[in-house]
Formats: structure tokens, sequence, C-alpha cells
């Protein structure tokens, strides 16, 4: 690959980005790796502490049930800290956090470690054990890492819901998972206001019946309920003195669940992915390793949000993994004024941001002066995640923000995959727009309807061919719906959802999702999740919701709703639907705009059409409609 011209507009490494890289020969790496991808793994996994070494790095008689590290014993929480508490990282800053109010706190590996340990004593002292699903809903403060880690070390499964999602969203996640602990935090920051975690939880907690113990950070300090006998500050628990800071931790089995994260799919409610504690950490720790290639010196900044897989992975797990320095930030990057994040970048002095496009494009919007009164010059890398990257974008990002010194990491992967799989490492020529090439030890394609290859620069579907560490293990619950969503289509091969076209150089380039899958600002969303919401309305029949191109996120939500005999339409009632939609599922579902209709593009078995919605609404040709119902 080295040596041969690539097509199109290549941006090449420059000569102090190859000479800092952990990984100078991207091609030796990925022969190595697509040679015999277990033993790739299996070193990998050394690098790591095991309480018992594995007897076999995969196992695929039951497939599409694989198993990594099979019986290996390990806790993913014991290697993010007391492995590095142990060694001289442990006065060194695991975490940076600012809040938006300007609050800042920093955890040092051992300060992390402490916490986690009193906490996960709180946690057992609640009855928690071994498997127990914990729910977490909070913003982003230092504590959510904590509950996540204290989670696992005990051995709980924990099930985080974005803090951005409200009523409904969080009561059928806690049912769905059977959560007897919520751990919530009274408020978030968010752009200057409070979103009223605990309230939206204590509706939420109307609608469910599982949850025995309510634990409440504070963060914001406004009024709230707290239910006497059920609800107690996390704050005064954790700082008991009864509450040691040693806590014996679970040796977990390296198949052991470590989580559930719920996220949409093609049909009906949310489903919950299943991750285990030895093959993610194995998955999550190397790539971050290698794609942002962490140095030890680095401060690294992913402004995802720990309630999503890419604030579980390279939040929280891969960067304690890989003994960094994370910086954290609760509120929104444009506030209060469009040059926050660039500020922060400077006073920390952080190396490596990540972040999704549509924050890249949002920010854009505002011009380059805001970025430019600042001393970006610590920036080494850059990364983008969520939604294809217009070139536009990239370009601006690369130019404005980076400085053409950094490259952009442009990682592919879903909460399904846990880890990137189409990605570059820093020493990889870069297209805009492009994920360049899939990870080493992992093949993937390109196939038509029948699964078979297409040709290059041909439009296909994106599959995985070879198994990896962090692969989801199944739906929770829901084994059939596993083998169903992912392995059906093709058999033998992951089936991910997304249209993707590869050029003459092996460049993949996604071009989005090919199911009921929404992406808004990077968030998944199910059109189902969205319908149903608009059809628990009283005034609604039926609904249909799509998305359509949005210059800043990406697509937006369009609702068509056909109402109830005697309903008649007005403004008001369109934006009582909106603001209906964003209480059930959260401000991010709410549509931009709905549509009262007569009637919906159904099939004649009674399937809502959404495709020829979509045409329709941008006024394209809606295909082959043989199937529409007259
Ligand atoms: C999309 C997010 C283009 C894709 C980590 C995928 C991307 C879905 C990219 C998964 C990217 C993610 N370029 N598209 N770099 N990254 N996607 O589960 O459609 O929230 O299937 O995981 O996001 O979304 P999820």
């Amino acid at each position: 690959m080295s040596n041969k011209k690539l097509s199109g507009e290549v941006y090449y490494p420059s000569q102090e980005t190859i000479d800092k890289a952990n990984i100078k020969d991207w091609d030796e790496l990925n022969k190595y790796a697509g040679d015999n991808y277990q033993k790739f793994w299996e070193e990998r996994a050394e690098e790591l502490h095991w309480f018992k070494k594995w007897d076999k790095v995969m196992d695929d008689s039951s497939k599409p049930f694989y198993k990594w590290f099979v019986n290996g014993k390990t806790n993913i929480s014991y290697n993010c800290l007391d492995r590095h508490v142990k060694t001289y990282r442990r006065n060194k800053l695991a975490l940076i956090w600012e809040g938006e109010n300007g609050d800042s706190k920093t955890m040092s590996y051992y300060s992390l470690q402490r916490e986690t340990c009193r906490f996960g004593n709180v946690l057992k002292s609640l009855g928690v054990k071994k498997g127990d699903r914990v729910t977490i809903y909070m913003g982003r403060i230092p504590e959510i890492i904590i509950a996540m880690l204290a989670c696992a070390r005990i051995g709980a499964i924990h099930s985080v819901v974005y803090g951005g999602f409200s009523v409904e969203s969080l009561a059928e996640r806690i049912e769905d998972s059977n959560s007897k602990v919520l751990i919530v935090a009274d408020g978030a920051y968010q752009r200057g206001k409070i979103v009223p975690l605990k309230q939206i939880a204590d509706e939420a907690l109307q609608r469910c019946g599982t949850v025995e113990h309510v634990l409440v950070v504070k963060r914001t300090g406004q009024p709230i309920n707290m239910e006497f006998g059920r609800d107690m500050w996390y704050n005064e628990l954790i700082n008991l003195p009864v509450v040691s800071k040693e806590c014996s931790l679970e040796e977990m089995d390296a198949e052991d669940p470590l989580f559930i994260l719920y996220t949409s799919g093609t049909t009906g409610k949310p489903k919950a992915i299943l991750h285990t504690h030895g093959g993610y950490m194995v998955g999550t720790y190397t790539t971050l390793k290698y794609v942002f290639d962490i140095q030890e010196e680095d401060r690294y900044w992913c402004a995802a949000d720990p309630g999503w897989i890419t604030g579980h992975s390279y939040i929280v797990y891969a960067p304690l993994l890989t003994g960094a320095t994370s910086f954290m930030y609760e509120g929104a990057p444009n506030f209060p004024y469009p040059n926050r994040w660039w500020s922060m970048i400077e006073k920390y002095g952080l190396n490596i941001l990540y972040t999704a496009p549509t924050a890249i494009r949002g920010l854009m919007r505002f011009g380059e002066s805001w970025v430019n009164r600042h001393d970006l010059s610590s920036l080494r890398l850059l990364g983008s995640v969520g939604e294809p990257i217009n070139p536009e974008a990239w370009k601006w990002y690369h130019r404005v923000v980076g400085k053409e010194k950094c490259p952009i990491m442009d990682t592919w992967w879903q909460t399904e995959t846990g880890m990137f799989m189409i990605t570059p490492t820093p020493t990889v020529p870069l297209k805009p727009g492009s994920g360049t090439r899939p990870f080493p030890g992992i093949k993937m394609d390109v196939v038509d309807e029948n699964g078979n290859p297409v040709k290059d620069n041909e439009e296909g579907f994106l599959v995985i061919k070879t198994p990896w560490p962090a692969m989801i293990r199944t739906v929770w619950k829901d084994e059939e719906r596993y083998i169903q969503q992912y392995w059906s289509k093709y058999p033998g091969m992951y089936l991910t959802g997304d249209s993707v076209r590869r050029d003459e150089d092996g460049y993949y380039w996604i071009i989005g999702r090919v199911d009921d899958v929404i992406k808004v600002s990077g968030y998944r969303l199910g059109t189902a999740e969205i319908e149903s919401a608009l059809v628990s309305h009283s005034a609604v029949a039926e609904a249909a919701a799509i998305g359509l191109p949005h210059e800043v996120k990406g697509n937006a939500i369009y609702a068509y709703v056909i109402l109830k005999a005697g309903k008649t339409s007005s403004p008001q009632l369109v934006e009582e639907l909106r603001q209906h939609v964003s209480h059930e599922v959260g401000p991010i579902a709410k549509p931009e705009h709905v549509e009262i209709v007569e009637s919906l593009p159904n099939t004649r078995s009674g399937k809502i059409m959404r495709r020829v919605l979509k045409a329709k609404a941008l006024g394209q040709d809606p295909g082959n409609i043989s199937t529409l119902e007259e």
C-alpha cells in the first residue's frame, strides 16, 4: 500500500506523525494480524491482567454465539484501576473534569479506585450481587464513571440510560433489564439550564415496578422529591465512616456480562446489546491504543456521552485500560460562547479530540475566529464518529482545528461491535469522508442482496466476516432476535445494517443505514420509538417517522400523523405532538416537523413504506411501489 499511488484526494501523514506513532507500519501489522487474527488478539490480551489464563482464544462451536478467551478469569475494573495503582501511574491523573458552570475536579488513578471501591461497598450493602442489573441515569459527571466501574468491580451488570432520554425510554429500559437499583443525578447542566433527571426518573418509576433503591448524586442542588425508604443520597452513603475503601472484587469469567446497552434496531423496541468482561476489554484497549496512539503523557478527550457506546468504550473503559489521562466536559459545546471547547483544549493542553461530525458542523457555523483566538498547538490527533463526515466538515476540522498537522481518525463502528472496526491509524493516508480500511485482524466485505461481493465503487451491504473480541454476544433475553437481526440474512456473516462503497484502494465509504434506524446528530434512534410515542398521544391514530437530510444534524426527524376521528389539525396540536415525543423519548427525538395527513403509504400487509414517504419529501422517484396498497 505504502508505495502505491492512491486515487482521489489524499492526505499523507507528516514525518512528525510517523516518528511519534505506536504503529509505524500499518501494512505490516495488517498482514500479521490478517494471517492469524487469533494470535494477534491473544498477544494483546496478554498485555492485560488475568487471574487465570484462557484455555482457548476463540470458540466458535456454537456460532453465532462466539466465545473469546474461554475460561479466562479477569475483571475489567481491576484492569482499569488496580493494575495502574500498583505502578508509577498511581498518582497520575485518570480524569480531568469540567462542569458546564465552571466547576472542576481531577481524579488520580488512586482516588478513582478508592471512590469506586467505596461505592462498590455501598452497592453490596444494598444487596447488589454478581449478575444483578443496575440502571444508571446521569449527565457527564465523574460519578457516572465511578458507578459503572463499581458495578463492574462487584460483577453487577450496568445498564446506562443516556441522560438525554426521557420518561418512557427510561421506564422501558429499567423494566426490560429488571433493575433493582437506579443511580441517578438530581439534575444535569445543559446549555445553562437544568435537566431535571431525578424528576424524570420519579415519573418513570411510576410506570415500572422493579426498582427498590434509588441512589441520588447531588450535582445541581435544586429541590427534588426524595421518597422515604427508597431514595438515598449517594454523597452521604459513600462518605459514611463504615464504608471501607477496600472492596473485594469478583473474579469474572471472560464471558460474564459486563453491561447491557439499549440501542435502536430495525423493528420494535430498543434492544439491549450485551458485552462481556474479557473480549470487550481486549478489543477496546487495543483499538484505542493503536488508533489514538495513546502515549503516556497524552491528555485525551472523547467528547461523546458515557450514555452511548462511544462513551462506554472510549470515555470510560479504554482510556483507563491504556492508563491515559482523560478529559470530560459536562455541557454544551457553545456555552456560554462558541469558543468553549477551544478554550478548554487550550486551558488543559489537550492532545487528542474525538467527536462527531454534527458537533464539528455545529461549531463550524460560528466561523473560524472563535477557534483562532485559542492556542490549539497541543493537539496531535483528531477523531470522528457516529455518522459519515462530509468532506467540507472534514477539511474545516483538519485545517482550522488541526492546523493541517493532525490526522483525523474517522472511526466506523457500532454499539454491537463494541470497538473501532473501520479506521485509520495515524500513519495511514487519509481521504476526507472515508474511514479508510478495516482494523488489522478484521475482515469485512461489501455484498449484494444475495451475499455476493460487489465490484469496486458499487454500493452494497457492509458485512463482517471474522469474529472479533468486543463483538456483541447476544441481545439480552432475546437470543432469537440476535440471530435474526445480525446473522440470518447471510449465514456466517455479521450484517451491519449499513450500506457502503469500497473504492479501488480498498477504502470504505459509508453511505448510511439501510434499515429503520435514523442517525440524528450522531444519536441512534429508531422510527418505531418515535412512532410509538406519537400514537401514545390521545389525538393520534397512526404515525410514521423518517429521517431527512439536515445541514448540522446529518438527519432530522419528520413525522407524518393520521389523527383519530373527530380530532382536528391545528398548529397548537402539531407543537403539542412534538413536545409529547420530547417528553416521552427525549429532546433528541423531537421531530423537526410533524405533518398531519389523511393517509399513509402502506403495503398490502399493513407495513408503512417509509421509503415512499422519504422519496416524496425529497421530490424523488419512490422506486418499486408494486406492494403499495392503493
Ligand atoms: C453510523 C456509534 C459513518 C453507522 C459508534 C453505524 C458511522 C451506526 C460512523 C452505529 C462513521 C458510526 N462513519 N457512519 N465513522 N460511525 N456510524 O450504535 O451507520 O450509535 O451503523 O454506534 O452509526 O451507531 P451506534
